[in-house]
């Protein structure tokens, strides 16, 4: 079936730069956010975590061990407990290559203010992450959005946000409280051969989303063709081989996540 690429319809290839450009920097720091922008990002990818009074922080994972000098689960810790620690030193260990003095003590930042710093200078691309583990996380989210002013019709229409998560729950109920917030259902597929989707999934899926997110390891040419000819757009993470990103972008993807967002706007076809 000769679907066109998205550049060939003059529909940019999203360039999300993947909890910043944080193959250069350490992950959801202001510094790997920073980058990620100034390297080409159009999106900068936050998952959100929440605290124990209630705060939306930016990270990752569920506990503080990998990314940080605390131990345990973000939600047992209060905002000013998390502010304590150092977001930085864990990435010059880990990486001594791309080790900077100035990721040392770097602080783990909230989603306000992340966006207090970069308004409308950047766009978001949110991910509700563990939404069963935070009561009330969507409802937080949103007030936090609308309080930045990422909720008028003019920042809907332009998809200043986009909100991601695996949980359809966490989706569907902010699609029912906003039905106008872009949506993107991502997807993880294991095991044996590729990912399949089939029409059944993807019908239900544009109820409240408009496009999916798949790990790029399991799909192929025809999966992009078939979500694509339904209607949704389709995003893939992580791709950080440029050859990769050309194949993808070839096959039609609409977006890519990539810790590397100066490789991606490398690419001739955009
Ligand atoms: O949000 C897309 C991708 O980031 C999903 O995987 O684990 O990196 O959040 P993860
Ligand atoms: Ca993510």
């Amino acid at each position: 079936t000769g679907l066109t690429p998205a550049h060939a319809e003059g529909k940019k290839v999203l360039n999300i730069a993947h909890r910043g450009a944080s193959g250069y920097a350490p992950e959801h720091t202001m510094p790997s956010y920073k980058l990620g922008k100034q390297l080409g990002g159009d999106y900068t990818e936050i998952d959100i975590q929440m605290t124990k009074d209630g705060q939306l922080i930016n990270m990752h994972d569920e506990t503080l061990d990998r990314t940080t000098n605390g131990t345990g689960a973000v939600k047992d810790h209060t905002l000013a407990e998390i502010k304590k620690l150092d977001a930085g030193s864990w990435f010059n260990h880990t990486y001594p290559q791309l080790a900077q003095s100035r990721y040392v003590g770097l602080k783990v930042p909230t989603l306000d203010e992340v966006i207090d710093h970069f308004g409308q200078s950047t766009n978001y691309y949110i991910e509700t992450k563990s939404p069963d583990v935070y009561p009330g996380m969507e409802e937080k989210l949103l007030q936090t959005l609308d309080a930045h002013g990422l909720l008028t019709p003019k920042a809907l229409q332009e998809k200043q946000v986009i909100i991601q998560s695996f949980s359809a729950d966490s989706l569907k109920k902010i699609h029912k409280m906003n039905p106008h917030i872009p949506l993107i259902q991502l997807l993880w597929y294991e095991g044996e051969g590729k990912g399949k989707i089939t029409g059944k999934e993807i019908h239900e899926i544009k109820k409240y989303a408009y496009g999916v997110g798949p790990n790029f390891s399991k799909i192929d040419r025809h999966y992009v063709h078939k979500v694509r000819h339904h209607g949704l757009d389709i995003h893939p993470y992580t791709i950080n081989d440029p050859q990769q990103m050309n194949q993808a972008i070839e096959w039609g993807v609409t977006g890519i996540f990539t810790n590397y967002p100066d490789q991606l706007k490398k690419m001739v076809h955009r």
